[in-house]
C-alpha cells in the first residue's frame, strides 16, 4: 500500500514536469532566444551522453548479474578478474575523455551566449529587486516602470541587476539564462528575442513569503511599438480632470502613498514601491501577479494583504477614500 502511494507520487510528479514542459509554462527547453536556443541545445547533448552512459553501464550491470549469477549447486567464490590493466584502462580514459568534451562545450556555449558589443538601437536597463516586484529603471530614455520590461524587437537589452534587500535571481527560461541580484553588488546581462511576444519569467532565488508573487513580463514589440511607449512614459503624469480624482490626487501626492510611491515630477518620491506615473500603462499589477484594472485596483486598496499575503503594502482603505484615490489613480494612463 505505502509502496503504491510513493509510486502514485513520482508518477504525478513525472506528469506535472511533463505538461510544465510542454503546456503554457515558459521553459528553457522552448527557446525564444539564441542564447536559450544554444543553452537547450547544451542540455539535450549532455543528457543524449548521459543516456548513451547510463544504458551501457546499467546494461551491463544487468547482463552480468544475470549471465554469472550463482546456479542450483555451484558454491565458493567466481574467477576473480583485479588487476584487469585493459578494463581499467578503459574505464578511465572514456570518462576522461567524456568530461573532456563536455568541459569543451560548455566553454563553447560560455562564448555564444557572451555579451555582444552594444550596438545602435540597443536598450539599457538597471533592474532592482524589491520584495517582491521588479524595479525597471531606463536610464537613457528617464523614466522607471515595474514588472514589466518592454524590449525592441532585434536588439538586445543590456541589464544591470542590483537588489534593494535580499538576494533575487532574474530568470526569463525562454530568453536566457538567470543572475542574480545581489545586495551591495551589481550583476549584469543581457536579452533579445526572435519574435515579437510576451515572455514570462519569475524571480529564482526564494526571497521570502511572496518568492513565487515576484512575476516578470518581458514585452518584446517592433520598433515603432517600442518608441510609442517610450513617448507614453516619458509623459509627465496626468493630471486631476475631476473634483474626486483632484481628492484623491492631494491624498496619494501628499498622503502616506507617496512615503513608498513616486509620481514623476509631483512630492510622491518614495521609493519602496513601483513607480505610479503611468500605472494604468502595465497590465499587471501586486509583482505581475494580478492584471491591472479598476477591479483588481479597488479589491488591493481595500486590503492589500488579501491578494498578496505577506506583501510589504500594509493598506485597507476605507470607503471614502476608495472612491478618490482610484479616480485618481486609474486615469494615469
Ligand atoms: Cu525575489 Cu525570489
Amino acid at each position: 500500500m505505502r509502496r503504491m502511494s510513493w509510486l502514485r507520487r513520482v508518477m504525478i510528479s513525472l506528469a506535472g514536469l511533463a505538461l510544465a514542459g510542454c503546456a503554457g509554462a515558459p521553459s528553457m527547453l522552448r527557446p525564444a532566444s539564441s542564447v536559450s536556443a544554444r543553452e537547450a541545445w547544451l542540455f539535450w547533448v549532455v543528457l543524449a551522453m548521459a543516456a548513451v552512459v547510463f544504458v551501457l553501464v546499467e546494461g551491463l550491470i544487468v547482463l552480468i548479474v544475470a549471465r554469472d549469477r550463482r546456479r542450483g549447486d555451484e558454491a565458493g567464490e567466481p574467477t576473480q578478474v583485479h588487476g584487469h590493466t585493459r578494463l581499467e584502462i578503459i574505464w578511465t580514459v572514456v570518462p576522461l575523455l567524456l568530461v573532456i568534451l563536455l568541459f569543451g562545450l560548455t566553454i563553447g556555449t560560455m562564448r555564444a551566449v557572451a555579451a555582444p558589443e552594444p550596438r545602435e538601437g540597443d536598450i539599457n536597463v538597471r533592474v532592482v529587486g524589491h520584495r517582491w516586484w521588479w524595479q525597471f529603471d531606463y536610464p537613457d530614455y528617464g523614466f522607471t516602470t515595474a514588472n514589466e520590461l518592454h524590449i525592441p524587437l532585434g536588439s538586445a537589452a543590456h541589464l544591470t541587476l542590483e537588489s534593494a534587500d535580499v538576494i533575487h535571481s532574474f530568470w526569463v527560461p525562454q530568453l536566457a539564462g538567470k543572475t542574480d541580484l545581489i545586495p551591495g553588488a551589481i550583476n549584469s546581462m543581457w536579452l533579445s528575442a526572435d519574435a515579437p511576444g510576451t515572455y514570462d519569467g519569475q524571480c529564482s532565488e526564494f526571497c521570502g513569503i511572496q518568492h513565487a508573487g515576484m512575476r516578470i513580463h518581458v514585452i518584446v514589440e517592433s520598433r515603432e511599438d517600442f518608441e510609442a511607449w517610450v513617448s507614453t512614459q516619458q509623459a509627465p503624469p496626468v493630471e486631476a480632470a475631476t473634483a474626486l480624482a483632484q481628492q484623491g490626487e492631494d491624498m496619494v501626492l501628499t498622503g502616506v502613498c507617496s512615503s513608498c510611491h513616486s509620481v514623476r515630477g509631483t512630492s510622491a518620491e518614495g521609493k519602496v514601491g513601483p513607480d505610479l506615473t503611468h500605472l494604468m500603462s502595465r497590465s499587471t499589477m501586486a509583482g505581475g501577479m494580478y492584471p491591472l484594472n479598476g477591479a483588481y485596483l479597488r479589491r488591493w486598496l481595500a486590503n492589500t494583504q488579501e491578494m498578496k499575503p505577506g506583501n510589504l503594502m500594509v493598506v485597507r482603505l476605507a470607503p471614502d477614500d476608495m472612491a478618490a484615490v482610484l479616480a485618481y489613480l486609474t486615469q494615469l494612463k
